[in-house]
C-alpha cells in the first residue's frame, strides 16, 4: 500500500497511534518508507518564477510591491488547490536587488488574516526584518526600506507571523530574493531561467479532494511531511537544457523535509555558493544535503541529448523516528533534458572558475562574548520563545561565537537572522567543505557541537529584536526560537513594545 493511502485510513498524528494498538503501528512503520522514483511523471516545464518588477521612487530606491492574496492553482487534474501567493495564486516573483541600492518593499496584504513577509538571510535594520514583531493586517501596506549591503546570494522571502509561520508558509507565500554584486562577479552561468535555474523545492501532501493536507506523519516529530515534490510550484517536472554547463539555486522551502540530492547517475556537480553567498571554490560532490531554509548553488554540466533527474536519496540523519519522518525516501525531483546541440555562446560559460570569493574570515577574530544554544524539546536552552522576552544583546562591532548543539532525538537545524555566520568546527573539527562559506541556517546533527562566529556590524536597536531559532517550522511556531537585539556602546537592552507582544 502507498503511504498516503495509509495515512487517509488511519487519520493524523498521535491520536490515530492510540487506535492502531502496537501491531498496526509496526505495519506503519513497514509500509512508511516512501519511493517515487520511476513513479512521477516528470512531463510538466518547469515553471520559472517571473522576475519582480519594480519601479524608481523620488528618493531614488528601487520599489517592489508585493501582495498577498488567496486563489486557486491546478497542480494537477482535478479540482484546483486552493493556495496563498504573492502577485499570483502561489508563491511569488523572484526580487532582484545590487549591492548598494536602496530598496523599499511595498508588501499588501490581501489575505483575511494577519501575516508578515521576512527577508531570510538579509542584513537589514530588525524593525524591517519581518518577523513576528512586524505583522502586516489584513487591508495593510507594509513598507521596509533598507541599503541592500551584503554579498550576490541567493535570500528568500517568507512568512514568519508568530505560531502560523508554518501554516503560512505551507500555503504558499514563498519566493527568491537574489543579491547581485558588481563588484564580486566570477564569470559563473547567469542567465536567469536558461542557464541560472531557480528550484523552489517544497513537499507537499494532497487531500483527495486535491488540497493541501497538513497531514502529520503518526508518530512524527518534524510536522508536515508531504510525498508529492514541488519545483517552483511545478509538480512533475522537466527542464530543458540548452547549455553545457547550468547553475541551480537551490531553496529548500519544505517546512521540514531533509533533502538530500544527487542524480540519478550519481554525476557529480560543483557546490559554488551557500546561503550567504560564494565559497572560496568550487567542491565536487554527488550527494548534498539541504535542511529546511538552507540554499545551495550548483553548477552540473550536461551532454547533448542526454537525460538526466535530480532526486533526494535516502539519508543518515534520521534519528529516532527518522523513517515516520521521510528520512528513508527516494524522491523524484526534476528531469533535466539536454538538447541535441548546446549552445556554443560566450554568453553562456562552459568552465568553472577555480576562485570564486574570498573565503570567510573570522576564524582568527577577536571574540566578544560566547553563547551556548541546546535545542530540545521545542526549546532552546530550556525556554520557549516569548515575544515580550529579549534574550541577551549583542554589541556592535564585535564578533561572538555561538556553540549549538542539538540534544535530542530528532532533527534540527538553527537560523540568525541579521547576519552570515562561518561555521568554525563541527566537533572541534574542521568543517566539511560544504560548510566552510557564509552560512545563515545550519543543519544540526544531533549531538554534534557546531561553533558558529559572526559578526554584528550595524543597524542597532535595543527595542526590536531580531530572531534565532531551528527553521524546521512547526518546532519554530511551538517555541524553539529566541530573541536578539543589537547594541550600541553603551546601550541597554530594552523592552519590545507592548503592541507587538500580542500574539
Ligand atoms: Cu527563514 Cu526566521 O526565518
Ligand atoms: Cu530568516
Ligand atoms: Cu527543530
Amino acid at each position: 500500500m502507498e503511504r498516503r493511502t495509509v495515512l487517509k485510513i488511519i487519520g493524523i498524528g498521535l491520536g490515530g497511534a492510540a487506535v492502531l494498538g502496537a501491531g498496526g503501528l509496526g505495519t506503519y512503520y513497514a509500509t512508511a518508507r516512501r519511493d517515487t522514483v520511476g513513479a512521477v511523471d516528470l512531463d510538466s516545464p518547469l515553471v520559472i518564477p517571473p522576475l519582480a518588477e519594480s519601479t524608481v521612487d523620488a528618493a531614488g530606491a528601487r520599489v517592489f510591491a508585493l501582495g498577498l492574496q488567496a486563489g486557486e492553482t491546478a497542480f494537477k487534474d482535478g479540482p484546483a488547490t486552493r493556495t496563498w501567493g504573492v502577485n499570483g495564486s502561489y508563491l511569488g516573483p523572484t526580487i532582484r536587488a545590487r549591492r548598494g541600492e536602496r530598496v523599499r518593499l511595498a508588501v499588501h496584504n490581501g489575505l483575511d488574516q494577519e501575516t508578515s513577509l521576512h527577508w531570510h538571510g538579509m542584513h537589514l535594520p530588525a524593525a524591517m526584518d519581518g518577523g513576528p514583531h512586524q505583522p502586516v493586517t489584513p487591508g495593510a501596506t507594509w513598507e521596509p526600506t533598507w541599503t541592500v549591503d551584503q554579498r550576490a546570494a541567493t535570500l528568500w522571502y517568507h512568512p514568519h507571523v508568530h505560531g502560523a509561520t508554518a501554516d503560512h508558509t505551507y500555503r504558499g507565500l514563498t519566493g527568491l530574493f537574489i543579491v547581485d554584486d558588481e563588484t564580486d562577479t566570477p564569470n559563473l552561468p547567469s542567465t536567469y531561467g536558461v542557464d541560472d535555474v531557480p528550484m523552489i523545492v517544497q513537499d507537499r501532501a494532497f487531500d483527495g479532494n486535491n488540497q493541501f493536507a497538513e497531514r502529520i506523519p503518526l508518530a512524527g516529530s518534524l510536522g508536515v511531511i508531504g510525498d508529492e515534490i514541488l519545483v517552483n510550484g511545478t509538480l512533475g517536472p522537466y527542464f530543458d537544457v540548452t547549455t553545457g554547463l547550468v547553475r541551480l539555486r537551490l531553496l529548500n522551502a519544505s517546512n521540514a523535509r531533509l533533502y538530500n540530492f544527487g542524480f540519478s547517475d550519481d554525476r557529480r556537480f560543483a557546490l559554488i555558493a551557500t546561503d550567504g553567498g560564494l565559497l572560496a571554490e568550487p567542491w565536487e560532490t554527488d550527494r548534498l544535503y539541504l535542511s529546511p531554509g538552507e540554499r545551495a548553488e550548483i553548477v552540473v554540466a550536461f551532454e547533448p541529448g542526454e537525460t538526466v533527474d535530480l532526486r533526494s536519496y535516502p539519508s543518515e540523519f534520521g534519528g529516532a523516528s527518522g523513517r515516520l519522518d521521510g528520512f528513508d525516501d527516494r524522491l523524484d525531483i526534476c528531469r533535466f533534458r539536454a538538447a541535441d546541440t548546446l549552445a556554443d555562446d560566450a554568453a553562456f560559460p562552459t568552465e568553472i572558475p577555480g576562485a570564486l570569493a574570498d573565503a570567510p574570515d573570522l576564524a582568527g577574530a577577536a571574540v566578544a562574548a560566547e553563547r551556548t544554544f541546546v535545542l530540545a524539546s521545542d526549546q532552546i536552552n530550556g525556554r520557549s520563545m516569548a515575544m515580550d522576552r529579549i534574550d541577551f544583546g549583542v554589541r556592535e562591532g564585535t564578533v561572538e561565537v555561538w556553540e549549538v548543539t542539538n540534544d535530542n532525538g530528532f532533527l534540527h537545524n538553527f537560523h540568525v537572522h541579521d547576519v552570515q555566520f562561518q561555521v568554525l568546527t563541527v566537533d572541534g573539527a574542521e568543517p566539511e567543505p560544504h560548510l566552510r562559506g557564509w552560512k545563515d541556517t545550519v543543519l544540526l546533527v544531533q549531538g554534534r557541537r557546531y561553533r558558529l562566529a559572526m559578526r554584528f556590524t550595524d543597524h542597532t536597536d535595543p527595542n526590536v529584536p531580531y530572531m534565532y531559532h531551528c527553521h524546521l517550522l512547526q518546532h519554530e511556531d511551538d517555541g524553539m526560537m529566541g530573541q536578539f537585539v543589537v547594541l550600541a556602546e553603551g546601550e541597554q537592552v530594552g523592552t519590545i513594545s507592548a503592541a507587538h507582544t500580542h500574539s
